[in-house]
């Protein structure tokens, strides 16, 4: 069976400051999303792009792909996105052939991830995990807070111990039929922030293998600053 990657790029990208949709956004000169379906397709077992677009840029998407180059021996599908994530993903799940079996979902906004991680969580999956997250321990101690009115200070709720903690990365591996049972199974507006939380919701395991730090997700202002840093470092 084939390996699809679902690549949900319907944010808005308001933590990034004003403009175009994020993964619309330029980094050295191409689009967010190129690089993002580029790091799919540089791998030999994907041989399916599934693009979530903003749900009015379908057309926009379209055009922009057909305008880079990219792999010969991938297909890519371009599907309207939803009002979340999880609606996009959704979304993108319905638009896979019914010869799929493993789906990568991968977030436009992590477009510098390398093609080792890609297979390093393709083989998991087939290896026979139902759900593989690339994850990295993380620097900075967390701490649990009681949100209160914006502006004012935050009470702590709790520390969770840092060495327990690991901050999760995509693209994230599923076998096709648990994924669709999980999103099956969510509830709209439940916030979930990442795929793996909806299958563990179903009481399946998941399990983590190694991130890596190229992987970061561009969010905010700075983390441009360092995804044209990575790039030129890759040029040089
Ligand atoms: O907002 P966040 O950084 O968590 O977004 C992660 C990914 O989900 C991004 O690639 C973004 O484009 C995508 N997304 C989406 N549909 C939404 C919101 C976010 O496809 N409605």
């Amino acid at each position: 069976s084939r390996t699809a990657a679902v690549i949900p790029a319907a944010g808005r990208g308001v933590r990034l400051g004003p403009g175009a949709p994020k993964a619309l956004r330029a980094l050295s000169g191409t689009p967010m999303l190129i690089h993002a379906v580029r790091a799919m397709a540089a791998s030999r077992a994907v041989s399916l792009v599934v693009v979530v677009a903003p749900p009015d840029g379908a057309a926009e998407v379209k055009t922009l792909l057909a305008d880079h180059a990219l792999p010969e021996r991938t297909d890519f599908v371009v599907v309207p996105g939803g009002a979340t994530r999880q609606e996009s993903v959704k979304l993108g799940l319905d638009a896979l052939p019914a010869d799929v079996g493993i789906v990568l979902v991968h977030d436009a906004a992590r477009p510098l991830v390398p093609v080792d991680t890609v297979d390093g969580v393709i083989e998991a999956v087939r290896d026979g995990a139902p759900a593989v997250v690339p994850a990295l321990p993380v620097a900075d101690t967390v701490k649990e807070v009681e949100p209160g009115a914006p502006g004012e200070p935050e009470p702590v709720v709790a520390t969770p111990e840092r060495a327990r903690l690991r901050a999760v990365q995509t693209p994230q591996g599923f076998d096709r039929a648990t994924l669709v049972r999980a999103h099956g199974a969510a509830v709209v507006g439940e916030g979930a922030t990442d795929d793996a939380g909806l299958v563990e919701r179903l009481g399946e395991p998941v399990v983590l293998v190694p991130g890596h730090e190229e992987a970061f997700k561009v969010t905010r202002p700075l983390d441009l600053v360092l995804a044209e840093a990575v790039l030129a470092r890759r040029r040089a």
